[in-house]
């Protein structure tokens, strides 16, 4: 483990706002800071940082925790990785500990693969500067790509040989297992390895910490396949990767607006025309951690564009149960036939390719277009276009918005809404729900348990002050809810600071869905008042103790049966339970007195 006091000084050296401003735009509200949640996308700031208490909640995802949490979230690392990386910001050197083997080996491989990718990176893109990449260079040259870009993007040959790769990083010592790990190698059956990337141009793919995860690789003839990509490994997730998006990033906060494209050239050739808010899919669909990793970085208006209507229709359906709630933010823009954004840039420029981002259709509205025009509107035109639309609009979790779009097809197509409306919904059949029917599972709710141990947890996590009445009459003991059980009677163990308590909370809570609610719950800038707080713990006991009265009924009912093995069991469940509350009263009375209720006293 990483010794608590090494925490505890980057903890100190390091503001949560400073580090959350640097990926999600937050603006002062009261003594907090708010801004839009870069862990799900939303359109109204529901992700709230605390400078007093330096934690951050979102109270539309339910994420919260500490600076630790929030850059382990952010950047997908463990607890000691994020510890390492925000000490290394200020400068507190973090000492090498034991880590159990696996967390080991985990964080290891990935690490080693990481520098093994940079390895390679740096190797192709040396040889595609040196004699052996003039090919590759003037393939380049000849596609229009400038050196800029090939600097910027990192840009690189593989040589035509089977073992160029493997001997550089053999040279570097990657051990065997890393280097097909990262799928730069490939294993033969024979026990033998060979290169994957060979004689293509190669592009590394890189994520948002600079880090290089994995390469593509395009041929400079018609050899087939055209596009090699890295395999799934450790470090490369294709859903969940995106091409540029390093190089995007700037421009996306800034425009607020990301592209997509499907393609790497399309990629660089819109950078260099100066459009450098795009990004490419790697030979995937548009998944739903695509989006996020955009909104992640600013971007509140997704642009797909698609080189043809077919190509377009098909992704766009796809991306409609993607987009969920964001669908009003997502357009698509459909070049002219024969083109792609590459194509189209070079030919038409910048400005003409703006103009038509400009003009692209909302993605439903686009839906509804391409349905019109290929069914037309006879009566059974009608009926078909109906039929295509069903399933993206029950893809829209949003009612209201489902009911608007329904207004405006019910338009397009001359039917009145009312029937657009009840053919939508109609079940076709038996069979599975349609999409939009299914419950989404909710954003992470506050367990639903007891509404009062919740009040009382929440007293205890913010106002230490509390904690002596509440252990002396135990009231943890009878809470129900095991996880407000935990926490409370983590927090009545607590006997530091009270302005430490949250961070020991959360260094404490080994579960993720546990420190969040802590988040949640110390966010909340609302005072605890120590007498109201008292009541409420003297209500919920009381009400605990009226339990008894139950007991004395059950006895009654197994006297009059005349079952005297029960009535022996329930009388001494009784007795016990009169010691105990016996117990519990005294207590209570011996600490009332002796706090004497200071009333109005708040954190
Ligand atoms: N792709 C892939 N594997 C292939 C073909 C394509 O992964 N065998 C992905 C690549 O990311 C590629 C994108 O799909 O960039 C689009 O492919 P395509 O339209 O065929 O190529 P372009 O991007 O137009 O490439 P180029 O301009 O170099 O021909
Ligand atoms: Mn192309």
């Amino acid at each position: 483990m990483i010794p608590e006091a090494v925490i505890s000084d980057i903890k100190h050296a390091i503001d949560i706002v400073q580090v959350v401003s640097e990926t999600v735009q937050i603006k002062k509200t009261g003594s907090n800071f708010a801004g839009l949640c870069p862990f799900h996308s939303e359109k109204t700031p529901s992700f709230t940082v605390s400078p007093i208490k330096q934690i951050y909640y979102c109270f539309g995802c339910g994420a919260g925790g500490s600076v630790f949490n929030f850059v382990m979230k952010r950047d997908g690392l463990t607890f000691p990785e994020a510890v390492r990386t925000l000490g290394g910001r200020c400068g507190i050197e973090v000492p090498e500990r034991s880590m159990t083997p696996e967390e080991k080996e985990s964080v290891g491989k990935r690490e080693k693969i990481f520098l093994a990718n940079r390895l390679a990176s740096d190797f192709f893109s040396g040889i595609l500067k040196g004699e052996t990449g003039v090919h590759a260079l003037a393939y380049l040259r000849n596609r229009g790509i400038s050196q800029e870009t090939i600097d910027h993007f990192g840009l690189g040959y593989a040589p035509d040989s089977w073992d160029s790769v493997s001997r550089c990083l053999s040279s570097h010592r990657v051990p065997v297992e890393i280097a097909v790990g990262s799928g730069l190698l490939i294993a033969k059956e024979t026990g033998r390895f060979y290169d994957r990337f060979r004689h293509r141009i190669v592009f590394p793919i890189v994520d948002t910490a600079m880090q290089v995860s994995g390469f593509g690789g395009r041929v400079m003839d018609d050899a087939l396949p055209k596009y090699l990509n890295s395999p799934e490994t450790p470090v490369y997730h294709k859903a969940r990767s995106l091409y540029g998006l390093h190089v995007a990033r700037e421009g996306i906060r800034q425009s607020k607006t990301a592209f997509v494209v499907e393609g790497y050239f399309d990629v660089l050739a819109l950078f260099q025309s100066g459009i450098t808010q795009v990004a490419a899919t790697l030979g995937t669909a548009l998944t739903r951690d695509h989006v996020r990793l955009l909104s992640r970085c600013g971007a509140e208006r997704f642009i797909l564009v698609f080189d043809s209507d077919e190509a377009g229709i098909r992704a766009a359906l796809r991306s409609v149960p993607v987009f969920q709630k964001e669908y009003m933010t997502a357009k698509v823009l459909v070049l002219p036939k024969g083109h792609d954004p590459d194509s189209f840039v070079r030919e038409s420029g910048a400005d003409a390719f703006l103009a038509m981002a400009d003009k692209a259709m909302d993605l439903l509205e686009f839906l509804m277009d391409a349905s019109i025009r290929r069914h037309g509107l006879s009566v059974e035109g009608r009926l078909k276009i109906l039929g295509d639309m069903k399933e993206p609009f029950l893809a829209l979790e949003d009612r209201v918005a489902r009911s608007l779009y329904i207004r405006v097809l019910a338009e397009k197509v001359g039917i009145d809404e009312g029937a657009v409306h009840e053919k939508i919904h109609q079940r076709s059949g038996p069979g599975p729900l349609p999409r939009g029917d299914i419950p989404q599972p909710p954003v992470r709710q506050l367990p639903v348990g007891n509404s009062l141990e919740l009040q009382i947890v929440s007293n205890l996590v913010r106002y230490a002050g509390i904690h002596p009445y509440c252990r002396e009459v135990r009231v943890t003991e009878y809470f129900e809810e095991p996880g407000f059980k935990e926490i409370g009677s983590l927090a009545l163990a607590y006997d530091g600071p009270p302005e430490a308590m949250t961070d020991w909370l959360l260094m404490n809570l080994r579960e993720e869905g546990q420190r969040e609610l802590v988040a949640r719950l110390a966010i909340d800038e609302f005072p605890v008042i120590h007498q109201r707080c008292v009541a409420l713990v003297d209500q919920y006991v009381r009400n605990k103790n009226r339990l008894g009265d139950d007991l004395t009924k059950r006895i009654r009912d197994a006297e009059i049966r005349g079952d005297h093995e029960l009535w022996l069991v329930l009388m001494k469940e009784k007795q016990a339970f009169i010691a105990d509350l016996k117990k519990r009263q005294d207590h209570a009375k011996k600490v009332k007195h002796k706090s004497g209720v200071s009333g109005g006293k708040t954190i």
